[in-house]
């Protein structure tokens, strides 16, 4: 990826938007030196507690020694939860100011009308997710190295048995390498599960839709799944993680992207490197991306994740 090289020398400020402004399917190693030991920051994730613990505890929470209050990922599965409107809040950056974002992600910019798609926070169940904090992720990733690859996730047009079989093998490979290379008190690997699709409206109900076109709220069905997302790859992966030797973070974001058949690029995005036509756009059956995201939006989710467990 693109600035893996400049991260490797110097954190600077453009990399800050970078962090803000990127991400995609990824793998994710770096050095960690005990993080918590470097940074000592306000832990902003305190466990949900009751009203009257928040009134009583808001002196241990500023108080940097006691981290009782950080973000457990292990007492948490960010995973389950739900998506929650707030109009105070406000991305941090938006496709107008973040010169990082690919035109192809810039929906606003490219004439999307409703921008409500940015006003939704995931909060999971169990715990409050820390919002995204640019200098904290600076300050924890600082010194350490950032190795990207990507690792495709099963392609259309198998049929379904041979997809799942052929991600085993390929995924259990990626797994026999990473177990093989990496040394786990240096490394910390991350693994990014499938982003879903929204082709097929009536599985949220709108039988009048057409793919993701137009849709402006996320599906409210707790535990929603549709065919975007493939379940049987989910247990391949959650499978070949167990047998690992290297521990590996599973930024688990399938589900939680799956609710959010509202903030796909749709028809304000490009096909083949252009904006599309007023004639393509008027055609949205054909030609409405119903697979990519818009930025900012549910990206910047799965990072608010990966820095919840950096
Ligand atoms: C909306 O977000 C703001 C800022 O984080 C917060 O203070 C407020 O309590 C939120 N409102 C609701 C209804 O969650
Ligand atoms: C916004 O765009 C949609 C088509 O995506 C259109 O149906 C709607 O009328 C537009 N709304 C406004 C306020 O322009
Ligand atoms: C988009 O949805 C709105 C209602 O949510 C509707 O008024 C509008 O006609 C729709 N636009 C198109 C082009 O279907
Ligand atoms: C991810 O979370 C979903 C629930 O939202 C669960 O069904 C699935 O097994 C999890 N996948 C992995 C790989 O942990």
């Amino acid at each position: 990826m693109g600035w893996t090289k400049s991260a490797r020398r110097k954190l600077s400020l453009p990399i800050i938007t970078a962090i803000l402004c990127t991400f995609l399917a990824f793998i994710f190693l770096l050095y960690p030196e005990r993080v918590n030991t470097i940074l000592r920051f306000k832990p902003n994730c305190p466990k949900r507690i009751s009203a009257d613990d928040r009134a009583l505890g808001s002196d241990s929470i500023d108080n940097p020694a006691d981290d009782s209050f950080d973000f457990d990922p292990d007492e948490c599965s960010v995973a389950h939860g739900k998506w929650v409107f707030n109009t105070s809040i406000k991305p941090l950056y938006t496709d107008r100011t973040c010169p990082y974002i690919d035109k192809q992600y810039s929906c606003i910019k490219n004439g999307r009308n409703d921008s409500y798609y940015v006003h939704w926070e995931w909060q999971p169940d169990d715990c409050i997710l820390p919002r995204f904090n640019p200098e904290i992720a600076l300050r924890k990733l600082k010194g350490k190295r950032l190795i990207w690859g990507e690792f495709e996730n099963g392609e259309e047009g198998y049929e379904e048995l041979d997809t799942a079989v052929s991600y085993r093998v390929a995924l259990r490979t990626w797994a026999n390498w990473i177990d093989s290379t990496i040394n786990p008190q240096k490394t910390r690997v991350f693994f990014t599960t499938m982003s879903p699709s929204h082709q097929k409206n009536k599985e949220w109900g709108n039988i009048n839709g057409i793919r993701c076109f137009n849709e402006t709220r996320p599906v409210m069905k707790k535990g929603h799944w549709g065919s975007g997302s493939n379940r049987e790859m989910m247990k391949v992966v959650a499978s070949v993680m167990r047998r690992m030797k290297v521990p590996v973070t599973v930024l688990n974001i399938t589900q939680l992207s799956e609710y959010r058949i509202d903030a796909h690029t749709s028809i304000y995005g490009e096909l083949q490197g252009k904006l599309l036509t007023d004639e393509q756009r008027a055609d949205p059956l054909h030609f409405a991306d119903c697979i990519h995201w818009c930025l900012p939006g549910v990206p910047d989710t799965w990072n608010q994740l990966l820095f919840a467990y950096l």
